[in-house]
Formats: structure tokens, sequence, C-alpha cells
């Protein structure tokens, strides 16, 4: 089962990268292959806002030049995208973003002229977060946001697993947490194998 991580948060050694790390661990244990993107090492440039994406039907047909389309790829061939942010602004960051509206409109054709398909139909999502409110009032909208992102594009959105930072005094890292993010890993491995027996017998 192949797994594609956006990583969005700039700090390599940072809270979200640890948590991300453990996931990775247990998915590896698992006997999965992973490709990890870190977004902040990536050109993807904001959205135009040109609509040229929505007369192009079979491909994205951005007019930009830089890794949005590679990434695209990298998703499109994955059997969980899993988006792993801090919350910035209650959102995710900007290169997160940034690909997240290229995603939406060069993957949505909805749009122009005629209508088309969505590209990214039928792929699984799932988020890391890490924020410094508590969760319930520092990630719902984020969570909120991608869960309608994945409706709209025909998406299936199995959760997300948010934990809050407290700040510079307390280590982030701690045995519930990383208990907690391997049991997340375990159970998005357990619902992609439920999908992928049904889609099989
Ligand atoms: C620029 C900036 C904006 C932030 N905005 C929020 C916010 O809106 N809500 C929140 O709960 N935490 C916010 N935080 C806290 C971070 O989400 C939190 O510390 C996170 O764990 C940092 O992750 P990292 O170590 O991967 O960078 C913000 C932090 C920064 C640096």
């Amino acid at each position: 089962m192949k797994l594609c991580v956006l990583m969005g948060s700039p700090r390599s050694q940072g809270n979200t990268a640890a948590l991300t790390q453990e996931f990775l661990h247990q998915w590896e244990a698992l006997g999965e292959e992973s490709r990890v993107i870190s977004l902040y090492s990536c050109r993807i440039q904001p959205c135009l806002g040109c609509m040229a994406c929505q007369e192009c039907m079979d491909g994205l047909g951005c007019v930009q030049q830089d890794d949005f389309s590679a990434i695209f790829q990298e998703m499109s061939g994955a059997d969980l995208i899993l988006l792993a942010t801090p919350i910035y602004a209650w959102y995710c960051t900007a290169p997160m973003k940034a690909l997240l509206d290229r995603t939406v409109y060069a993957g949505n054709k909805n749009y122009g002229s005629q209508k088309g398909p969505a590209l990214l139909a039928g792929r699984y999502a799932a988020s890391l977060t890490t924020c410094g409110y508590p969760p319930e009032k520092g990630a719902d909208l984020w969570e909120e946001g991608l869960k309608r992102m994945c409706r709209h594009s025909k998406m299936n959105y199995l959760g997300m697993f948010c934990c809050r930072d407290l700040g510079r005094n307390v280590p982030f890292m701690d045995e519930e947490k990383r208990q907690g993010v391997r049991a997340f890993a375990r159970t998005l491995h357990s619902a992609l194998e439920v999908t992928q027996h049904e889609r099989i017998t």
C-alpha cells in the first residue's frame, strides 16, 4: 500500500515532523512503502485563477511550470495521501494551501465551458496535524476544509490525528502521542485493507 506524505511543516526537526516520523515507523513496520514530499523544498506557486485548467479535460492543464504536476502525479499514484501540517492562522501552512488550491481547481473540471472529471476521485486522504490551541479550537477549521475538499473532489476522507503543542518549555513528543499516532497508522492501514478487499471481491 503506497503512502504519499505531503509534509507541510518548515521545521524538519519540529513537532509535525516528530509525529510523522512515528507514523512512518509504524507504516513501514506494517510492510508498506512511503514517499515523503517536503513542500517547503518544492516550488509551488499560488494559483493564478486564470481558469486555463478548466478547458483541459484529460490532464491538469495548469499554465505554471513548477513542481505541482510532479506532486500531483505522486498523489494520484498513492493509496493514501497524508497531509501533515502545523496549523498556521487556523489552517494549513502556505505551501500546502497553494498545493490544495491548485489541486482543487486543476483536479476538478467543474468550472469551465463543459463539465469534466474529478482526477483524484476515489483516492483516500487523512491528516496529521499539530497546533498550539486545543485541537477543537486550533484544527477544527482545517479539518472542516479538508473534509469539504475531499467531498468536492470525490475523494474519501479517513480522519485526522491532531496533537497540541504546549509551548517552548514542554517537550512535544511523549509516549501518549507516540502510541496515538501509531494506532492512527494502524487504523488507516486496516481501513485501506478493507477497501482493497472489497474492490477485489
Ligand atoms: C506562524 C504561526 C502561526 C500559528 N498559528 C496557529 C493557530 O492559528 N492555531 C494554533 O492552534 N496554533 C498555531 N501555531 C502553533 C503551531 O501550530 C504549533 O506550534 C505546531 O506544533 C508547530 O509545528 P512544527 O513544529 O511542525 O512547526 C502557529 C505557529 C506559528 C509559527
